[in-house]
């Protein structure tokens, strides 16, 4: 098992900056996913752990091994990390076996050893049968699970993913998820997994570094990135629920009671400065109720398991609610609210 340290790490490419002085450890055995909108930098993170790219600033440790800063870096064979592209990358000559074995031959692991190698790693990601298949016999998951057995066959301590569902629909996206999980059970390789999917992250990961414009957001478990967003853009790009103005009306340790269009209600979180604050509320926090915060119904939409209900607050500020059935709009609700976040400044 080995630790990634990224410190104050910076790339450009001529006027962009891709990486702005990012620092971030990824712990050995950890799951982490890179989260944040397309153009953020996650894939230039990834190709410099991956030793693709070379640092302009800063420095890359495995473990306390100084493996890439501005001036020297090792190459991608010397650092040893598995690497899963969106694109599978697979060698079409080569059939589903010839393409796992390939990283064990360019090494020169015995021919009886690598047969045996390659016949149990294919099995781990259910393609046993396939094994004489050429590529372009394989499905678009068949062939990204023959990527996954490519990177598992080297028993890599570091394995980086970008974005390798991506081409898949949504039924193999949900069994890859499931593959996913269980090859971390069994490498416990440290894993830094990119995607701009938020269900994937929130599905997959022990960790979440949401990232935006070359920066990192917050680093924390699925759990507190969906429920403690450490800012707005973090709010927003996370799950659903618009932000909400409301002013303090009584501040404690780590809550508040905050008044929102003359509704009352405690709130988790710190209010340093200002009284005026920004509540974010989660549709699955919110319930009709016979008093609550009083809201307009704009429109319901169907979502199969819910109806998911667009309101209006006497200010004019959204809030969506899951509802059971379709409310009528033009009518006047009463919500009640069971858990409400004071986003930080
Ligand atoms: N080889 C390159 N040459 C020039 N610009 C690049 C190159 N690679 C990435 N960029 C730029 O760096 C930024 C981050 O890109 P990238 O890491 O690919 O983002 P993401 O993977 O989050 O979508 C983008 O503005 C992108 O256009
Ligand atoms: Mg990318």
């Amino acid at each position: 098992m080995t630790d990634i340290h990224i410190q104050n790490l910076t790339k450009r490419f001529g006027e962009t900056i891709a990486l702005n002085n990012i620092s971030i450890d990824f712990p050995a055995g950890s799951f982490t996913s890179l989260l944040g909108p397309s153009g953020c930098g996650k894939t230039t993170l990834l190709r410099l752990i991956a030793g693709f790219e070379a640092p302009d600033n800063g420095a890359i440790k495995f473990d306390e091994e100084l493996i890439a800063d501005a001036h020297r870096q090792k190459t991608p064979e010397e650092r040893g990390v598995g690497v899963v592209f969106q694109s599978y990358a697979l060698w079409p000559h080569m059939n589903a076996a010839e393409n796992v074995a390939y990283p064990l031959k360019t090494r020169k692991v015995a021919k009886a050893e690598i047969a045996s190698r390659v016949e149990t790693v294919l099995d781990s990601v259910s393609l046993g049968g396939f094994a004489n298949r050429r590529i372009e016999e394989l499905s678009g998951g068949q062939r990204q699970r023959v990527a996954l057995a490519r990177c598992l066959v080297a028993d890599a301590k570091i394995i980086l993913f970008d974005e390798p569902l991506a081409n898949l629909d949504m039924h193999l996206r949900a069994s890859m998820i499931e593959a996913f999980r269980d090859i971390h059970r069994r490498t416990r390789a440290t894993i830094v997994y990119v995607t701009h999917d938020q269900s994937e992250a929130l599905a997959l990961s022990d960790r979440i570094a949401v990232m935006h414009a070359g920066n990192i957001l917050q680093i924390a478990p699925p759990v507190d990135v969906y429920h403690s967003p450490a800012d707005q853009r973090v709010a927003g790009f996370i799950g659903r629920g618009t932000p909400v103005s409301g002013t303090v009306v009584e501040r404690h340790a780590a809550s508040a009671l905050v008044d929102v269009g003359g509704y009352r209600l405690s709130a988790r979180g710190v209010v340093n400065g200002s009284s005026h604050v920004q509540l974010l509320l989660r549709p699955e926090a919110l319930s009709l109720a016979d008093k609550g915060l009083p809201a307009k119904v704009q429109d319901s939409t169907y979502r199969g398991a819910i109806y998911e209900t667009r309101l209006k607050l006497p200010n004019g500020e959204r809030l969506t609610l899951d509802s059971a059935a379709a409310l009528p709009a033009g009518t006047t609700v009463h919500i009640a609210v069971t858990d409400a976040w004071i986003i930080p400044d």
